[in-house]
């Protein structure tokens, strides 16, 4: 198993959206190295339950051994978030309070010298997540045509140099480790100019493209908000600005009534909330914690909460005149149907 240390981003603020409290129930849909699941168990004892779920069998190895306290309240899951709700469904673990996502990769994988995410130190051209997947970065770079490579290049790392760094790697493949990418990028575009690293942005398209990052993010995110419960909360870290556009949009979308085009005179869409925004704006780390943890800088953290649809409001409405009739008829006393409502409607 790798020893390193990765410092978990915003772990109080993450608490604080969570809502985090006893004897609640949390997925952690990117466990990394169990930085934010232990803040999680520690906030959510006694009675808390923790899922957690990462793609990478590494991470898991290492989580497991950093909640080890907390084996008897935790499931570990070797799965893709995209998964969500089929692995929610297969462990009976829903609804929940609250469900995270800290976006991106972990110190363990941005450190490995055998992963080839960092462009800081040689590695086989790798980022696979799990070694399930079966395309590897150097797949793509070595068979894609010039078009592909620039598209993804621009699509994904948002590169302005995009056609040149395409050109570039196409003449000089095969390719098969970071560095020789990197010196490839360097041709293309000459060395670093300002704070950025020159190959950062075509190192960030690789990994998102191998790993379907965007898509997943989405799908996973649509899943998460039906399996909260009512007024379970949903947090999101991301670190670069494709993954923030892609919360902040459907966020922004699931908290309205309507969302027909602006100008269209009657609702006609038959959309309905079904989120609340607890922060319009992003959070992001204070100066100080960017100093402890330089990762941190990027991050921004964005919060809501479910809340009930009208579609929802009304069938409650219905069990619980279902449930009020068929307590009168039986003569339950009021622990008998608090007991029964509980059980109908709530978490625990
Ligand atoms: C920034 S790290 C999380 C760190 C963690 N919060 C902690 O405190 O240690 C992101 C983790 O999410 C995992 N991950 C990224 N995309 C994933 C996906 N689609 N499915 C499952 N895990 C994913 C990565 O493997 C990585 O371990």
């Amino acid at each position: 198993m790798s020893t390193f240390v990765h410092i978990p981003v915003l772990v109080k603020e993450t608490i604080e959206a969570l809502a985090v409290q006893p004897g609640g129930r949390y997925i952690d849909c990117t466990l990394g190295a169990g930085g934010h699941a232990a803040a999680i168990l520690e906030h959510s004892s006694p009675g808390g339950q923790l899922l957690g779920i990462d793609a990478d069998p590494e991470a898991i190895k290492v989580a497991e051994a950093k909640l080890q306290a907390y084996s008897g309240s935790t499931l570990l899951i070797n799965e893709n978030f995209v998964n969500l709700r089929a692995i929610c469904i297969k462990y009976d673990f829903h609804p929940v309070h609250g469900i995270l996502f800290d976006l991106g990769l972990s110190s363990l994988q941005l450190d490995s010298d055998t992963r080839g995410f960092s462009f800081q130190h040689d590695a086989p051209l790798d980022m696979r997540l799990s070694p399930s997947q079966e395309i590897t970065a150097a797949d793509i770079i070595n068979t894609s045509s010039e078009a592909e490579l620039a598209h993804i290049i621009k699509t994904y790392g948002e590169e302005a140099y995009s056609h040149q760094i395409a050109h570039r790697i196409v003449k000089e493949r095969p390719i098969e480790a970071s560095l020789q990418l990197v010196r490839a990028i360097e041709r293309a575009v000459g060395g670093r100019k300002g704070r950025i690293h020159p190959a950062t942005k075509t190192f960030q398209a690789l990994r998102i493209a191998v790993n379907h990052e965007l898509e997943y993010l989405e799908a996973a995110l649509k899943q998460a908000i039906n399996l909260l419960g009512f007024e379970g909360r949903l947090v999101v870290i991301s670190y670069n600005s494709l993954e923030d556009r892609i919360v902040k949009q459907l966020t922004q979308r699931e908290s309205k009534d309507c969302i027909c085009p602006p100008g269209t005179p009657i609702c006609i869409c038959g959309h309905t909330a079904c989120l609340w925004l607890i922060n319009k704006r992003v959070i992001t780390p204070s100066p100080a914690e960017v100093k402890l943890n330089p990762r941190s800088r990027s991050a921004k953290l964005r919060a809501a909460e479910r809340i009930i649809t009208q579609d929802e409001s009304y069938k409650v409405a219905e069990k619980l005149n279902f449930l009020l009739a068929e307590g009168e008829a039986n003569g339950w006393r009021r622990p008998a149907l608090l007991k029964k409502l509980r059980m109908t409607f709530s978490l625990s």
